[in-house]
């Protein structure tokens, strides 16, 4: 009970109170419609799709099938169109390599409308991160992706791959298809713990698990909010069983984190194994993180250090796990190209029983393969930008300083002007005389420019390496009653699983 002499006070502090908030619910209001005038007008020249009033574009991106949607418009609208997430948030989505030379070789930020959503999970680490600190931990953490880092991954990630295929020759005695895609993601996942955050041989136990799960929960919430603008404002997304879902999986992620930062800085205080790293000739990525000193010598603080552990365990997983699915799917899809890459596996191997660095760059048609099938199927189909100043493409039109872009990779892998016939699986396109007169920005898994993937060749060694194994162990065929769907959650994942045939092959 409030006594009585209070109340008139208090009731008309009630009053102060909501007409604060009226006052700033209308300044931010206007500033969105503002803002949203601002983007509009600087795409007038852009034709593109009708808009919903309410969701835009939110209601066809939403939907299974949507990337394609995007590849029917970019026929539609050659080079560029306005993509609208809503009403204020609103991308000019280019698919066209001229297109995304102009953008992606300078350095514009990132696009915060996009990346922010990451922050609550991953923090500032190098994908988020923008100006001369990006620019410092680029440089910092460059040396944990030194080929001579590289070199002896190659035994462990045969060694993970072999963990997979002891676990797949069970399932393959039953004759069923089985979704490939989970498993996939745990040997990448511990493939990954082991080079890069020398984890031992344990193999994966219960909080990795759990870690991997909410991986897909987070992926997925993310894609989900991005796409519904009641979602965009912070304070809004964190009171809705959503925002509350990803903030639960987000504690999951860090403690999965923690635990190994907490774990490598318990083994530093060990002189002995002090010692051991010393005599090691390369560092690890989290020695590297935790030996980093600046100009002054002032360590990386401990937000610095979660975020780049977050930031590399997310990126270095779930990617690759993507890139080996769908290589796996292609290969079921096209058995003569499968066994083209078996022989010329076997053939590298001859009587030896494991691969080494030197043999990858033997596995010419493999890695043909690899490219067409990150061409149909990129682990990372859409990435966003700001612009930091004006553009001019090479047609004339122009986007101002402050424009939002998208750069849609799935749908620029399968632009027909710089690719003939896109949907043909067709690994010649990646011979070296084929691809020399390839414009450099048509093919760009990878991204291009200063922000491209920092672990681009750590990927293509897993993927080497574990696809060789797997074709040699195995024979995959498709299950032509479970079609595939996508769903692009930040990655490009399968929306039900990916289930695949598998039959043990003969020693030879
Ligand atoms: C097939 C596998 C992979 C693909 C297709 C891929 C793709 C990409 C793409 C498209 C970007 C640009 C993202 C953007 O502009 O927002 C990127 C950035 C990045 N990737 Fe990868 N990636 C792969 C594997 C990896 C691995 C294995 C690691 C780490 C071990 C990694 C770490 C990163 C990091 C840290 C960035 C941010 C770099 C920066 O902005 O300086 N990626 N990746
Ligand atoms: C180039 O591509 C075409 C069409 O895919 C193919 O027929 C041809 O053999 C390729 N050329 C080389 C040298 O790989």
């Amino acid at each position: 009970m409030v006594p009585g002499f209070l109340s008139p006070s208090l009731s008309r502090l009630g009053l102060w109170a909501s007409g604060l908030i009226l006052i700033l619910g209308f300044l931010k209001l206007i500033s969105l419609l503002l803002r949203r005038q601002k983007l509009a007008r600087a795409m007038e020249n852009f034709p593109g799709p009708p808009t919903h009033w309410l969701f835009g574009h939110a209601l066809e991106i939403q939907q299974t099938g949507s990337l394609d949607k995007v590849v029917s418009w970019a026929h539609q609208f050659p080079y560029a169109h306005p993509l609208w997430f809503g009403q204020f948030i609103g991308f000019l989505n280019i698919y066209e390599p001229d297109y995304a030379k102009a953008v992606y070789s300078r350095g514009d930020p990132k696009a915060a409308d996009v990346y922010d959503f990451f922050l609550q999970w991953i923090g500032k680490g190098l994908l988020v991160l923008e100006g001369p600190k990006w620019f410092q931990h680029r440089k910092l953490l460059t040396p944990g992706f030194h080929y001579d880092v590289l070199k002896p991954y190659v035994a462990v990630f045969a060694e993970s791959t072999s963990d997979m295929l002891d676990k797949w020759e069970e399932k393959a005695r039953e004759d069923k298809s089985f979704d490939i895609f989970s498993d996939v993601g745990h040997m990448a996942l511990d493939s990954l713990m082991k080079c890069t955050f020398g984890k031992g041989d344990s193999g994966l136990g219960q909080r990795d698990n759990s870690y991997y799960l909410a991986v897909s929960d987070l992926t997925m919430l993310m894609q989900q909010r991005m796409e519904s603008f009641q979602y965009h404002n912070d304070f809004i997304y964190w009171l809705t069983p959503h925002g509350r879902r990803f903030l639960r999986a987000c504690q999951v992620a860090h403690d999965h984190t923690d635990q190994v930062i907490r774990e490598r800085k318990a083994a530093l205080q060990d002189e002995k194994e002090q010692r051991k790293i010393q005599n090691r000739r390369h560092l690890d990525f989290l020695d590297i993180l935790l030996g980093a000193r600046d100009g002054d010598g002032i360590k990386l603080s401990d937000a610095d250090l979660r975020a780049e552990v977050d930031t590399f365990m997310f990126e270095g997983h779930d990617t690759t796990t993507s890139g080996i699915s769908w290589f796996l799917y292609c290969m079921a899809r096209y058995p003569e190209h499968q066994q083209r890459c078996r022989d010329e596996a076997r053939e590298i191997l001859g009587d030896r029983d494991s691969f080494q660095w030197d043999d990858l760059s033997k596995m010419t048609y493999l890695t043909m393969c690899i490219k067409e099938s990150m061409r149909l199927y990129p682990p990372v189909p859409q990435v966003y930008r700001q612009l930091s100043k004006p553009v001019t493409f090479v047609d004339g039109r122009s986007l101002p300083a402050g424009s939002l872009v998208s750069l849609h990779i799935y749908a620029l892998h399968r632009n027909s002007a710089a690719w003939p016939d896109p949907e043909v699986f067709d690994p010649l396109r990646f011979s070296p005389e084929n691809a020399s007169g390839r414009h450099p920005f048509a093919f760009m898994p990878f991204s291009a420019g200063p922000r491209n993937c920092i672990g681009q060749q750590f990927a293509m060694v897993e993927l080497k390496v574990a696809i060789a194994l797997i074709l040699l162990r195995f024979q995959v065929t498709a299950d032509p009653t479970r079609p595939h769907l996508f769903s692009s959650h930040i990655i490009l994942k399968p929306k039900n699983g990916l289930y695949l045939n598998l039959k043990k092959l003969p020693e030879w």
